[in-house]
């Protein structure tokens, strides 16, 4: 990539969740297009070492941030300030998968409690400290946070009932912070993946990458390709650059279509064929 196509020239950002996955992967483009990266994340040794395996010492750092404590977030903001002088992206990237139970009856509220709390709650601590800076530093700056395709249908499709309820709260959470910020040049937006092959799927489901993808191919509406991190990290970048100077308050769903295409109809009107 040549030097004036860096989109992010400049520019100083944190990444929760950032030492694994589309993550890591978003780091990697964020540094890639010129930004100053803050990984942020509870999994120290890998997040030190994504810092130091870039090759860029001063322009990723590590914090240790774990996202359901206020404080941790407060701090890992003042800790972007302090080593690059400002802030212009947070993306709130950081979340679990939760129980993967469909089952309403059997509901297990420690679970959706935990869930809330990485996945809603960090969420908007996140959006709430990195806004606080930007207002009181009249930094136009693009907030992003990760949602998922299950924050648009119902349990069955990719989550559990604890994750999908997070994730519909997050576009609410978007579309609010959408709401306040705009008024000081802010934008807020979400990127939703389909199913991608990172830790988060291949641990909770106790499966090979090779099969998440291949799984994800068979039920995506794009065939042949499977969704890898960097065509959600590519998003990201998107949303975080000056191409996306006028969106705010959007979903950018990363699924090749799975939500805009109904399969079920399909499968339903191929039983009056048979
Ligand atoms: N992989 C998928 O199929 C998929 C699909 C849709 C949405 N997502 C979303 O993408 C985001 C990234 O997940 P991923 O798939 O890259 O998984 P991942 O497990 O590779 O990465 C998630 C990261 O979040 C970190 N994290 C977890 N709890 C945290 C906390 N309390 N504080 C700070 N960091 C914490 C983890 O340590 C990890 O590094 C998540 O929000 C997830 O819900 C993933």
């Amino acid at each position: 990539m040549s030097t004036n196509q860096r989109l992010l020239e400049g520019k100083v950002a944190i990444v929760t969740g950032g030492a694994s996955g589309i993550g890591a992967e978003t780091v990697r483009l964020f540094v890639e297009n010129g930004a100053s990266v803050v990984v942020a994340d509870v999994q120290d040794e890998l997040g030190h070492h994504l810092a130091t395996s870039i090759g860029l010492v001063d322009k990723v750092s590590y914090c240790h941030c774990d996202i359901r404590d206020e404080k941790q977030v407060e701090e890992t903001v003042a800790f972007a300030l302090d080593k690059y002088g400002s802030l212009d992206i947070m993306f709130s990237n950081a979340g679990i998968a939760g129980s993967l139970s469909f089952n309403m009856l059997d509901l297990d509220l420690n679970d959706f409690d935990n869930t809330m709390a990485v996945n809603l709650r960090g969420a908007a601590a996140c959006i709430k400290h990195a806004a606080r800076v930007m207002v009181a530093r009249r930094t136009r700056g693009s907030i992003i946070c990760t949602g998922s395709v299950a924050g648009s249908v119902g349990i069955g499709a990719v989550g559990g009932v604890s994750y999908t309820a997070s994730k519909h709260g997050l576009l609410g959470l978007v579309r609010s912070a959408c709401g306040q910020l705009g008024g000081y040049g802010i934008r807020v937006n979400s990127v939703s993946p389909y199913i991608v092959a990172t830790p988060l799927v291949c641990k909770t489901l106790d499966v090979e990458a090779s099969e998440v993808e291949r799984a994800g191919v068979v039920g995506s509406n794009l065939q042949g390709i499977a969704l890898k991190p960097i065509h959600v990290a590519e998003a990201a970048l998107f949303l975080a650059s000056h191409q996306s100077a006028y969106i705010s308050g959007q979903d950018l769903a990363v699924d090749g279509g799975f939500l805009a295409v109904n399969r079920g109809i399909e499968l339903s009107l191929a039983t009056l064929k048979t």
